[in-house]
């Protein structure tokens, strides 16, 4: 249930903050169990008196951080990201995976593929054999979006455009759309990443490939950590 999950993300978050330390540029991603690994790190701030610095991968993450004082600053204005730890929906085990079910996997992969380090927390409800049956989110620009979404009809990926409780399309961090894929499965997902990114529209997509180093599964017999 939901309350076990959270408690299996809360202890993924807790080990992986283990991972920063005094001095760090560190990459703060996004989603529920971030937020678990954010709350530790912003007691670590206030109660061990932590110094690291923060780059964020959305403002919902910013704002959580900020909170507690944690400094946070452009990416911009920083020469190198020592690590960075974030959340994703599915994980296979050559550590292949798909994130922005929180709709935050633009900046999540600029952040990544500027980090020396990527780590994930997951709940082991995530590690899967083939990845594909959560909805593979594609970021597209607002205009013309009907057209990217027949183009992704005819070519049988089951687009749905997100939309809110209200009906209106979500909006990213970039004021962009967001198309879910429902593939069910993806057995070739580099080729599936070379379609979608040369689809003139796609702004990313939520494959993120050969980017990680470490995973952090919240398992009910403690956190296991699996090197790549
Ligand atoms: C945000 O866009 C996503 O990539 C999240 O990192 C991912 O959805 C994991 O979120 P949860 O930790 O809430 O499952």
């Amino acid at each position: 249930d939901k309350a076990q999950q959270d408690a299996l993300k809360k202890a993924a978050g807790i080990e992986a903050a283990k991972l920063i330390q005094d001095g760090m540029i560190a990459g703060l991603g996004t989603g529920s169990t971030v937020r678990f690994l954010v709350d530790e790190l912003g007691r670590r701030v206030q109660e061990e008196g932590l110094k690291f610095t923060g780059v964020t991968t959305s403002r919902r993450t910013q704002e959580q951080a900020e909170g507690y004082g944690i400094k946070i600053v452009n990416i911009d204005d920083v020469d190198h990201i020592d690590i960075t730890i974030d959340g994703a929906d599915e994980v296979d085990k050559n550590f292949n995976g798909i994130k922005g079910g929180g709709a935050a996997l633009l900046w999540e992969k600029i952040v990544a593929i500027n980090s020396n380090k990527v780590v994930w927390i997951v709940d082991q409800s995530k590690v899967v054999d083939t990845i594909g049956k959560f909805p593979l989110p594609v970021e597209v620009i607002p205009f013309g979006n009907g057209q990217v979404i027949r183009k992704f009809e005819a070519k049988g990926y089951k687009p749905t455009l997100r939309l809110d409780a209200e009906g209106k399309p979500v909006l990213t961090d970039e004021n962009d759309y967001v198309v879910d894929l429902h593939l069910g499965r993806i057995d070739h997902p580099q080729e599936l990443a070379e379609d979608l990114i040369h689809t003139v529209g796609v702004v990313e997509h939520g494959l993120f490939l050969n980017m990680v180093d470490q995973v952090i599964v919240g398992d009910p017999a403690g956190p296991r950590v699996l090197t790549n």
